[in-house]
Parts: structure tokens; sequence; C-alpha cells
């Protein structure tokens, strides 16, 4: 069958790694096993219009806009996704595709969109093909998304469920793959229900290392096996602490796990230095602080200068009142996300 002119849209949000993935073999195989939280505020929108197309094609054909205008920057990306998916969406050369796409966060916020923006888009061509083939069911849907959008962006796999999702092999996460994030089922505190995740936007430049060089860089690093085999181990360690809500331990074993993602960049050749002075500020103010009060708060990073602040959603109150107070000071223009632990993609 072929579809007539036609549309599907999807909102998926954007996720943060607690133990994280860095450094991937081919086909976007990933080096060791992560665990994210999904993100409820920080999604992408994507509406994906599809026209069938005459005849035989041996390319792609499709126009992207991103926030209501023409783009030309996101073409190149989407090409790429689309040459490595193409085995697995055997129609994607028989339509001509109108990518209409908008993020719920500021355009130039330092967030990466890819996670959001790949799953999103991985959501839609899943859509296009329950049109095609009505039988497929929901569940291989979301898993076959998952595994397309690890081949837009490695991280995006983890954003199409939530809670809480692992992506790559771990002896003791059932059903975990290389190949697609899976939702965590194991037991969960309570402690972890709401939990806030604010993200102060310290540098909202262009990423100063893109993530494909940045996993590259684990290639001939001199510390990489100690790491990969660290974060399996980290897996497990954090899968004791979501079960028995211990907060202390959480925020321990994610700080460590920012600082190692960072201590990597440092070690390497080239070496980098992605966080900012502020960025360290904030740090020690989060540390300063949770000495005195005694609060569960922390902190982790992604490849970049902004610092996403974690706490309990009971805690919140005196918490928020401390980042107001202290730690907006340090944003770009004042700039900060509330977030928190979401429960996954929508179609709209
Ligand atoms: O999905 P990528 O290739 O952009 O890599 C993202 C890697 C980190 O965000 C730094 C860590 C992670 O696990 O999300």
């Amino acid at each position: 069958t072929i579809l007539k002119k036609g549309k599907v849209t999807w909102a998926s949000p954007s996720n943060i790694a607690l133990v994280k993935y860095w450094g991937k073999k081919e086909n976007q195989i990933p080096e060791n096993p992560s665990i994210s939280f999904t993100l409820e505020a920080c999604k992408t929108e994507t509406e994906l219009v599809f026209e069938p197309r005459n005849g035989t094609h041996d390319s792609f054909s499709f126009e992207v806009f991103f926030e209501g205008e023409k783009n030309e920057a996101f073409k190149p990306k989407i090409e790429t996704f689309f040459k490595r998916i193409k085995d697995y969406v055997p129609f994607l050369k028989q339509y001509h595709f109108i990518i209409n796409t908008s993020n719920t966060f500021p355009h130039s916020s330092g967030i990466a969109s890819s996670a959001s923006g790949m799953s999103a888009l991985a959501l839609c061509l899943m859509s296009v093909e329950k049109l095609l083939n009505p039988k497929i069911t929901t569940t291989y849907c979301s898993k076959k998304a998952s595994f397309l959008a690890r081949l837009g962006s490695g991280s995006a796999c983890r954003s199409i469920e939530g809670d809480i999702v692992v992506w790559g092999q771990h002896s003791e996460i059932e059903g975990s793959s290389d190949l697609f994030g899976v939702k965590y089922t194991e037991e969960v505190h309570s402690v972890f229900k709401n939990y806030h995740d604010t993200i102060l936007l310290v540098d909202k430049g262009e990423k100063q290392v893109s993530s494909t060089v940045g996993h590259n860089l684990m290639h001939n690093h001199p510390f990489a096996q100690n790491r990969f085999k660290q974060a399996v181990e980290n897996i497990t360690t954090m899968k004791t602490i979501l079960k028995s809500g211990d907060l202390k331990a959480f925020i321990a074993l994610m700080e460590s796990e920012a600082l190692t993602l960072h201590a990597m960049m440092m070690a390497s050749t080239p070496y980098f230095i992605l966080m900012k002075p502020n960025t360290l500020e904030i740090i020690n103010k989060i540390w300063e602080f949770r000495a005195e009060t005694g609060l569960n708060i922390g902190f982790t990073l992604d490849a970049g200068a902004n610092v996403h602040v974690l706490f309990p959603e009971n805690e919140a109150v005196k918490i928020n009142e401390f980042i107001n107070k202290e730690l907006v000071a340090y944003c770009q223009n004042g700039h900060y996300i509330c977030d928190q632990i979401g429960f996954g993609a929508k179609q709209l």
C-alpha cells in the first residue's frame, strides 16, 4: 500500500543521564550501559507531513521547518539519520516529507535538542509505518522508535519512554540492549517521584565539542577501559539506590558520574575543559548549601557548562528558594529551566 498525503505529530522529551554514556563503537553501539531520568518540560514537537512520490527514487526528499521557518542547517543531520535508518524504513524514499519542528525550550539554550528531536522524528516515522501496516503493535512501534532514534543520536533512544530508562546491555537489567532503550521496571523508591531537575543555563552558546568528537576521544583513551567497567558497576549500585531511596548515595554517585565524564575529556588527546567558571561557582555553592542544611540537592552535567540541579519533591520549596537567591546569578542572562522527571513521548 501507499498512503495518500497525511501527517503525524509527536512530542518527545529530553533526558538526563545519571550514569553516563560516553564512548561508542560502530553503528552507535555504546561502550557502556547508561541510565537516565526522562524529562517533562524540555520537549521537541515534530509534525511530519508525508506525500507519496511517483516512480522510483534513489535519494531522499524532505524539507525542514524549525519554529515556522525553513531551516537548512538541520538538513545534513537529518540526511545522515535517513541514510543510517533506510534499511529499516523501506518506505523512506517513496515519500516527500515536510518536517515541522519546534522546541519548548529556548533555541540557543545550550540544551542539546538532539535527544528530543531525533526521538520525535523516529516516532513520527513509526506512526507512518503503522499507517502502512496497521497490524504492528504499539510495543513494537516504541521499541523500534528507540532503535531508530539511537541511530540519530545515541542518547535519543532513552527519550521514548519514562520515567527511568536504561540503554546498553547489563546483566542485572532484564531485557536491556545495546540497540534500544528499555523502561526501567525494577522497584523504585517513592522519593524519586516527581524528582526535580532545574537546568541552570551557564553557557547558551554552541557546544565547544560535538558529542561525536567527544565519543571518539574515548578511542585509545588511556582510562577508557576502566571507565567502561566503572559505568557497569555504577549501574548495579544505582539499582540498589533507586530501590532504597538513599539520597546521599544517589547524589554521591550522580555527581561522581558527571565529574568523571568531564575528567575523561580533560584527560583525552586533544584535551578539553567544558566547564566554565560559573559552572564551578555553582557546584561549590551547592556543596556549601548541602553541608549547611543537610538538604538533598545534587548536580549533574552533560558534555557542556550547564548545570542540572536535582532534588526531591518534598525539599523543593527550600531548594528553589536557594536556587533563586544564590544560583540564578551565575546563569547567562539569569536563564534557567524548571523541569521534572517525566513519562515519555506522546502522540498529538
Ligand atoms: O547522544 P549523544 O551522542 O549526543 O551523547 C550524549 C552523551 C551525554 O549526554 C554526555 C551523556 C548521556 O548519557 O546522555
